[in-house]
Formats: structure tokens, sequence, C-alpha cells
């Protein structure tokens, strides 16, 4: 696996792998990476002839310093995961080459619709900083495809919007949550759970299930999400939001059966979970 720690070097690869006609597959993560992750580089094997992952802790998607702080690094082990499946070259970049003159004066991608609620309400800018930094990536890396989770559902379909929004040459694939044999979704921030934490988070699915199938069963919307909130906290989750909406738009679903997903936040401690189902 090749590694660059520069743009430059970087951008030879690529233009040397176009320059051969091979199409070239991208998976963007912020590292510690688990086999969600590995599953994407996966499906861009399989599609793409060659694969970019970047590892990357983009502080602008991150309205909690304390997050960002405490987000975990892992670049040896991850170089060990990426060689294991096989990935073609991995990014690098670091602040200093992504944001020069600082964070603060950095032109912004905003993608207005999509991003206000759920997610975008619990972490103000968070969305701005994930299209601003996804956009500069696509750019550098030139992908003809890039592929995203399914976990972090609101994200995937900012990105879809932007693209398409701006015309970028990129095909967005997505790829399904992959979860613990607990059900649990996998994510970097799993490793700061506590034993009793650990034990308590795939309460979360099973209480999603359990709304899925009264959502389906035709029972009141409202009814079923705030059951679902209750069973929660008395489980011990603090909660940001457990919501059913629409799967394209994110508008809030009403009971015409088609096309609805859940999508809840919650926390333990100071770990914050979020997970998603399809419903209909
Ligand atoms: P990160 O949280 O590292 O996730 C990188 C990619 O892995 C995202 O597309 C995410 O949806 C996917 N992913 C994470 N856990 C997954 C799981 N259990 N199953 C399937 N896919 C999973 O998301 C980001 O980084 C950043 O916001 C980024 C897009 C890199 C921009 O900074």
């Amino acid at each position: 696996m090749k590694i660059s720690n520069t743009i430059e070097s970087l951008k030879s690869v690529i233009q040397q792998w176009h320059s051969e006609g091979l199409r070239v597959g991208f998976v963007p993560t912020m590292g510690h990476l688990h086999s969600g992750h590995l599953e994407l580089v996966n499906q861009a094997k399989l599609a793409c002839d060659k694969v970019v992952v970047s590892i990357y802790v983009n502080p602008l998607q991150f309205n909690e310093i304390n997050d960002f702080d405490a987000y975990p690094k892992t670049l040896a082990d991850d170089q060990n995961q990426l060689i294991s499946v096989n990935a073609d070259l991995l990014f690098l970049p670091d602040n200093e080459m992504m944001y020069p003159d600082g964070q603060q004066s950095i032109t912004r991608v905003c993608v207005p619709e999509i991003t206000q609620e759920l997610e975008g309400e619990s972490r103000p800018g968070h969305f701005d900083g994930v299209s601003t930094v996804v956009n500069k990536l696509f750019n550098l890396v030139q992908p003809q495809q890039a592929f995203f989770g399914e976990k972090d559902y609101q994200q995937l379909l900012l990105v879809r919007k932007m693209v398409e929004d701006l015309n970028i040459p990129v095909e967005i694939k997505s790829v399904s949550t992959y979860r613990e044999t607990d059900g649990l979704a996998m994510s970097s921030r799993n490793s700061r759970l506590s034993v009793s934490e650990r034990q308590l988070a795939p309460q979360l699915l099973r209480v999603l299930k359990k709304l899925s199938e009264r959502v389906l069963n035709d029972e009141s919307l409202s009814e079923v999400e705030l059951d679902a909130e209750n069973e929660l906290l008395a489980a011990g989750f603090e909660l940001e939001y457990v919501s059913v909406r629409h799967s394209n738009t994110l508008d809030i679903a009403d009971k015409k059966p088609g096309n609805r997903r859940v999508l809840a936040a919650v926390r333990l401690g100071e770990v914050r979970l979020i997970d998603n189902l399809k419903i209909d």
C-alpha cells in the first residue's frame, strides 16, 4: 500500500492511474478503523481498479472540542487493517495541508436542505464541516466513485445532494451499516464506552426494531416515537432524538407506508451514539 503525506505525491499517483485508464474508488474516513470501514474498502475494491482511503480527523466538523480531542488515533493499526484488505493508497492530510490559512477563513460548502434537523440541530456547524472537507477531498483524490456508510445516513444524503447540486463528477455508493454480533452499529466511538455502557448500547437497535415493527402495524407515529424515547430513557440512555422520516428527504414521515426510516441519537456518558433503520 502506498502512503501519501503530501498533496503532490497524492496527485502524481492519481494522475498516473487516470492516464492508465484505471477507475479510482475513494473511502474517506477519520481513522480508528473497524470492520464497517473495511467493508467500504471491500465494496470499493470490487467496483474499482484502485482504492484510495483517507484518514483525517477534520477539526472543522467537530462542534465539541472534547470530542475532537478524545477522537481515538490508531494509525499503525489502521495501516495494518488497510493492508489486509488491499487498499492501494492511504492519504494522510494534516491541518496545515487542508486549512493552510486556518479554519476560520476557509470557503465553506453548505447544503441547506437535509442538514437543518436531527444531527444538524444537535451538532451546529457539523455538516458544513463535513461538506467542506468532503468537497476538498473529492477535488484532491478525483475519484470516479466514493463510498459512504448508511450508518451516518444524514451524511450520506448530504453528500449525494452536494454532488448533484455542484455537478461534482463522482458517483456516490452507499454501504449498509455493519454491526457487532449483538446489533450495536460499529463506530470508532464505541471503544470509549465503559464495560457497563457497552452492555447497554445494543438496546438502541432493539428499541428501533420494535418501533419499526409498530410503525409497520400502522400505529400512531407520535405514540410509537414517544414510547421508544421512554424505553431508551428507562434503559439508561440520555436522549437526543428518535424520529421517523422519509428516506430521501428526511422530511417528517406520515402514516402512509413507503420509503420511511427511523433515525436516533443517544448518549451513554461521554459517548454519543447514532443509528438508523429502514422501515418499509
Ligand atoms: P468516519 O466516522 O470515520 O466514517 C467513515 C465512513 O465509514 C463513513 O462513510 C461512515 O458512514 C462509514 N461507517 C462508519 N461506521 C460504519 C458502519 N458501522 N457500517 C458501515 N459504514 C460505516 O464519516 C466520517 O468519518 C467523516 O464525517 C468523513 C466523511 C470522513 C468526513 O470527515
